[in-house]
């Protein structure tokens, strides 16, 4: 990040902000197919299977944080880094009420990446180590693109009488705000030149495509 002007997402940002609007919007069609079809067969195995990648998605972002402090930290201004070690407590927090949630169905907390968040898993740690700013890109595009599942969430979960699903998701929506926000702050701050810019359109073009995939897969019960 050799500074030679900084220009943050400018150069690429109606491509950002096309695509992330795409992004939301088909995540948000496939999570309605989802919920039409568990309106239609209410099965609490089906849906703790639901929650499982989201449930896994959430510790990968704590291990992910702490790693990408530990790594690329004294790259960024201190204040970021606590913001980032904000974001990595509220991660730690939905993994643990979001397990809650799974366990409640009678489903299985993930220890280790289910098959359907295995190809954003890996992605997102192959990022991490190209870049400083490539895995704040992919999780930033993959956090933006799960805002279009969050509010039909908690919808579902007042239609269907899941109080800890409601309760837990609305404060999920809140974080997410900030998450989402912090990860477009960084950009734009840290974007300094044309290797950068390459990066994190790579970062978040691919992550694109693999949250339309990954983001409404439910997982086989077996
Ligand atoms: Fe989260
Ligand atoms: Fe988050």
């Amino acid at each position: 990040m050799d500074d030679d002007g900084r220009r943050g997402l400018d150069p690429i940002r109606e491509e950002v902000d096309d695509l992330c609007a795409r992004t939301v919007a088909e995540v948000r069609r496939r999570a309605d197919v989802y919920w039409d079809a568990y309106a239609a067969d209410r099965d609490d195995a089906r849906l703790a299977a639901w929650f499982v990648p989201r449930c896994w998605r959430e510790i990968d972002y704590v291990f992910m944080l702490g790693e990408q402090i530990r790594r690329y930290g004294f790259r960024f201004q201190r204040k970021h880094v606590s913001a980032l070690a904000r974001q990595l407590l509220d991660e730690a927090e939905h993994y643990d009420e979001v397990a809650r949630i799974i366990e409640r169905l009678g489903g299985v907390v993930p220890t280790a990446p289910p098959p359907s968040a295995v190809t954003w898993s890996r992605f997102l740690w192959e990022c991490l180590d190209r870049h400083p700013l490539g895995a704040i890109a992919a999780w930033n595009m993959s956090e933006t693109a799960a805002t279009g599942t969050l509010e039909g969430i908690v919808a579902a979960g007042r239609r269907y009488d899941l109080p800890d699903v409601v309760k837990t998701y609305e404060q999920i929506i809140r974080d997410e705000t900030f998450h989402v926000g912090l990860g477009r702050a960084l950009l734009d701050r840290y974007i300094v030149n044309d290797a950068d810019v390459a990066e994190v359109r790579r970062a978040m073009t691919t992550m694109a495509a693999i949250v339309v995939e990954s983001h409404v897969a439910v997982d086989l019960v077996v």
